[in-house]
């Protein structure tokens, strides 16, 4: 087992994570089809610690974010925030004490908001589902979490309506409303890829300071390479529904050794001028994982696929030294 998923001071450990749905079926059909849209995710991180999450579209990305702060439900295995497995902990008390310490932000900020509230209502929410603090002080936390992410004066913006922002402000209301109950994890699921590029330096700057001051841990969900080398330290490969690769951001980017990321980072330039690789094609397409084989989820594209691949189960994930994990049985 890695010993990122046995580090006992590890702020959240995930071990053997799955969330399989059931395929809508026929009325009268017998069989259930499942999509196994994340299976056997393992892995651990500290506070402060910025992990990326990159794989091509339907990959589970948004899927393992939304299992780890409990928006759904596991099918299998186990998520430890601070030691205590909150994976199948039922809706109510602990499941609330729970999510007051972690929170989601969104790749479309204007949906995730109520457009009929104005600012103080959004950002205010969270503290009032909480019960945190009184009215005065609920006042001052969105004065303080407005200014804290830009919107300045506060005043002028507490009572103004989402449609009346641009964006990048958006983006911001919704880092300031997750910030409000000062939350010790946070999910950010691709946050600027809806935004203008000019501005979405602005707001990955903002988190990173945001880490530091609150010793956040946080996921980070991004399709862009060259965002996860600038946000995070270490940095997971996700292919249909499995992680392949971990390690320091910097070594899966400049050393991939999984098949299947290696072909990711020659299809997609990193900017990097020391960055020089020869294409490699993956053959056929990506699929949706339903009731997939035990065998190597990536058997099907991979170009040094052997016998043993196809009559063992998906290889585990292993350290191939300095904390640079991977699941193939070729490398
Ligand atoms: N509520 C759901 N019901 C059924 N299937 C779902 C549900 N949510 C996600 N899926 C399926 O699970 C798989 C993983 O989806 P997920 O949204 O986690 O991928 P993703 O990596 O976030 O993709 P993207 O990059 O497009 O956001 C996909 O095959 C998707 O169709
Ligand atoms: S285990 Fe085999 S099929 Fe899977 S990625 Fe490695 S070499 Fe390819
Ligand atoms: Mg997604």
């Amino acid at each position: 087992m890695p010993d990122t998923v046995t580090a006992t001071d590890a702020l959240i450990k995930v071990d053997n994570l799955s969330k399989y749905y059931p395929l809508a079926s026929g009325l009268f059909s017998r069989v259930r089809h499942y999509i196994h849209a994340v299976e056997g995710v393992s892995f651990a991180a500290d506070a402060g610690e910025v992990i990326g999450l990159a794989g091509e579209s339907g990959c589970g990305k948004t899927t393992t974010g939304k299992l780890l702060l409990r928006l759904i439900a596991p099918t299998n295995g186990y998520i430890y925030f601070n030691g205590i497995d909150v994976a199948r902990i039922p809706s109510g008390g602990k499941l609330k004490a729970y999510r007051r310490q972690v929170q989601m932000i969104f790749q479309d900020p204007y949906e995730s908001m109520n457009p009929r509230k104005t600012l103080y209502d959004i950002i205010a929410e969270p503290l009032a589902v909480h019960k945190i603090g009184n009215i005065v002080g609920r006042e001052q936390v969105v004065a303080d979490s407005l200014a804290r992410v830009g919107l300045v004066p506060p005043e002028t913006f507490m009572f103004r309506y989402p449609h009346e922002l641009s964006g990048g402000q958006r983006q911001r209301v919704a880092i300031a409303r997750a910030i409000g109950i000062k939350p010790r994890f946070i999910v950010a699921d691709e946050p600027t890829s809806m935004l203008d590029v000019s501005i979405r330096t602005g707001v990955m700057k903002l988190l990173l300071e945001l880490r530091q001051e609150y010793n956040l841990a946080m996921l980070y969900i991004t399709h862009d390479l060259a965002v996860a080398r600038y946000m995070c330290e270490r940095l997971a490969i996700m292919y249909l529904g499995r992680m392949v690769e971990l390690g320091p951001t910097e070594e899966v980017l400049q050393n991939p050794l999984h098949p299947y990321t290696k072909a990711l980072i020659s299809a997609v330039p990193v900017p990097d001028p020391t960055f020089k690789r020869e294409a490699i094609p993956i053959k056929g397409s990506i699929s949706r994982p339903v009731d997939p084989p035990s065998y190597c989820r990536f058997y099907p594209r991979c170009p040094v696929a052997t016998d043993y691949c196809r009559e063992n189960k998906h290889p585990p994930l292993e350290d191939k030294g300095d904390g640079h994990y991977v699941a193939c049985y070729n490398v």
